[in-house]
């Protein structure tokens, strides 16, 4: 379980203090899939960034299964941070490498067997459906495929915790409900916690059982989605009823 307690966190410009994120409260539970919606600059991936140890907060406190982060040590903080993945919005793969290469990095990175390598990466590779593009350089990939093996390696060290930052916002809405497919087969396979980042409230109420709104760092409020996984393509019923 995540809990954030009073978090606060600032920025200073030109010595100007800008408030990022404003007194968060709130608990992510294991297994969940939480959504954070927002306008662009709300806070939403600083509170990402708090979420996944990369940012410390100003004020409050965070605690990871009830315990305190700002008590945690290297070896407990580098045992979150492994158990953790990432995608973004951009893909971030490296253009250099094959498909497959892309997907055993981290798993190099971590000092994993050869052997367990190569079965993991191929396994994850056919997965997200795309073994046939295993020798491919990600030039060669659309959008969508992209995004699968961006997906596919951070699956691959099998994370209990994923967080996903607007890894729709630059696909069509049909490429971007196929994504969402592949999210909610990774959690009713692997059961991750997801903790997905959007300001397209339709992803959103297809995705996750519980969604929070940020507005200027402050929760506005957090609901519950009813009928989450309703798949609609009219743009009328997904726009956001405040
Ligand atoms: N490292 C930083 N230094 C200074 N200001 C920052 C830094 N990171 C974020 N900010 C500021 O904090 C505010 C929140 O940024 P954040 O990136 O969390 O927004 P966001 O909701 O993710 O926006 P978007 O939807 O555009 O990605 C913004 O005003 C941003 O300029
Ligand atoms: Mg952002």
């Amino acid at each position: 379980m995540l809990k954030l307690k009073n978090i606060s966190k600032y920025f200073y410009t030109n010595k100007e203090k800008q408030i990022a994120l404003d007194n968060i409260n709130l608990e992510i539970q294991d297994g969940e899939i939480f959504g954070i919606v927002g306008k662009s600059g709300v806070g939403k991936s600083t509170l990402l960034k708090i979420l996944s140890l990369q940012l410390k907060p100003d004020t409050g406190e965070y605690f990871i299964d009830n315990k305190n982060t700002l008590t945690f040590n290297t070896k407990e903080k580098t045992t979150f941070l492994r158990s953790t993945s990432f995608v973004y919005q951009n893909f971030s793969l490296l253009y250099n490498l094959t498909v497959l290469d892309n997907i055993l990095l981290p798993l190099k990175i971590l000092k994993v067997p050869k052997d367990v390598q190569i079965k993991r990466a191929k396994e994850m590779l056919e997965f997200v459906g795309l073994s046939h593009k295993a020798n491919e350089y990600p030039i060669t990939l659309s959008g969508g495929e992209a995004q699968r093996i961006s997906i596919a390696r951070a699956l691959v060290t099998e994370p209990n915790i994923l967080f996903l930052d607007e890894i729709t916002s630059s696909l069509d809405l049909e490429t971007s409900f196929d994504i969402l497919d592949l999210i909610l087969k990774i959690h009713k396979t692997f059961k991750p916690t997801i903790i997905f980042i959007s300001h397209q409230i339709d992803a959103i109420k297809y995705l996750c059982e519980r969604v929070m709104l940020l507005e200027n760092g402050k929760v506005k409020r957090i609901e519950k989605i009813s009928n989450h996984k309703l798949k609609s393509y009219t743009y009328e019923e997904l726009l956001w009823q405040s």
